[in-house]
């Protein structure tokens, strides 16, 4: 049976006042342009999406919700969303439920720690402890909830609230990607239809980021893009995350009951690259807790990934990315470093 060390379990242990070695986080000097960390510019602020003008607006208003839509997609592939129809107490509830889980007693989490990526529950440390050289500050609870429902037993309470708050979520998602397959140019219904979203993978990814004792040295999530088409984050009030635009490293510190949206891998190469799946990082504070739920929304396991034909030109607009099978993106994904772009690369 698997078990490790949870960051958590580690920060509880009263001796604790430096990082261990094993969670150094050094990077590439070939990646030090990249680290130039500021908050968002006046003039070129993280875009912000009004869902509800794209759901229940005017033919006019959702006309051009759908083109700032589009913008922010291949500007930053990153905005904020706001009026997104889920209520304050789902998402309060999920939050209550995710931090009930990551306070249940260590052996009962641990039920959950499983080394099969393709596991439907999967409670963990870092993001690869078998790959990763450093160990990031950082445990994980990841969750299968759609095409089947999947939840872990404990919490009590924890199944009805993430089922609420996972329905709501697909609606969301669905209703965006809606949009923007219309500002690609294709039907409403063309992305839904062609990712098979009537089994597509939805999955919980909470993270949990405890307190670290040298916070400059650590690293809570290193680089990455993520897979599947849209991710949609919230948090507990706690900054950490940063995306990158035009080079530089964007503090995001969010509003209250907005979510975050990153456009994701798959969404790159249906649109041909138009959209890019931005890469984004987590860092890590001594102060407080910091905890994030991602909702992946993920074309179905089975569904090539390619980009879409209605867009491509032998000429002026050739395939970008050969087709790949979801399973196998997410198993290449799984079984490598979190690294950048590294296996969106693969399918260049
Ligand atoms: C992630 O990239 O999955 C987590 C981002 C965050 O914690 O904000
Ligand atoms: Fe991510």
């Amino acid at each position: 049976k698997t078990s490790f060390t949870s960051v958590k379990s580690l920060t509880e242990s009263p001796e604790l006042t430096s990082l261990p070695p094993s969670y150094i986080f050094t990077t590439n000097s070939d990646e030090e342009d990249h680290e130039i960390v500021s908050e968002p510019d006046k003039d070129d602020p993280i875009p912000i999406i009004d869902y509800s003008l794209l759901v229940l607006g005017t033919p006019h208003e959702r006309a051009k919700t759908i083109h700032d839509l589009g913008r922010a997609c291949e500007e930053w592939g990153f905005f904020m969303l706001i009026n997104h129809s889920v209520a304050k107490s789902v998402m309060e509830k999920m939050v209550d439920q995710v931090f009930a889980f990551f306070n249940l007693r260590e052996e009962e989490k641990q039920e959950y720690a499983s080394k099969d990526v393709m596991d439907p529950i999967r409670y963990g440390t870092s993001s690869n402890v078998s790959m990763d050289k450093v160990l990031f500050w950082r445990d994980f609870l990841k969750i299968v909830v759609h095409p089947e429902f999947h939840s872990p037993d404990k919490p009590l309470g924890f199944r009805e609230a993430a089922a609420e708050y996972c329905r709501r979520t697909w609606k969301v998602g669905k209703e965006l990607l809606k949009g923007i397959s219309e500002n690609l140019g294709l039907e409403a219904n063309y992305i839904e239809n062609t990712m098979n979203l009537d089994y597509g993978l939805q999955m919980i990814a909470a993270n949990l980021y405890p307190p670290c004792p040298q916070p400059e040295l650590a690293m809570g999530i290193p680089p990455h893009s993520d897979h599947g088409l849209l991710n949609i984050l919230m948090q507990n009030g706690v900054s950490g995350l940063q995306v990158l635009h035009n080079g530089k490293w964007i503090n995001v510190t969010s509003t209250p009951n907005c979510f975050l949206l990153f456009v994701s891998d798959h969404l790159e190469v249906v649109s041909n690259g138009k959209y890019k799946s931005v890469l984004h990082r987590a860092v890590v504070s001594n102060k407080a807790t910091r905890m994030s739920l991602a909702i992946v929304i993920a074309p179905s396991l089975d569904t090539v990934v390619e980009p879409a034909k209605e867009l491509l030109d032998d000429e002026r607009n050739p395939a970008a990315y050969v087709g790949m099978k979801h399973r196998d993106y997410m198993q290449l994904q799984r079984s490598n470093r979190l690294d950048g772009k590294s296996v969106l690369d693969k399918v260049k």
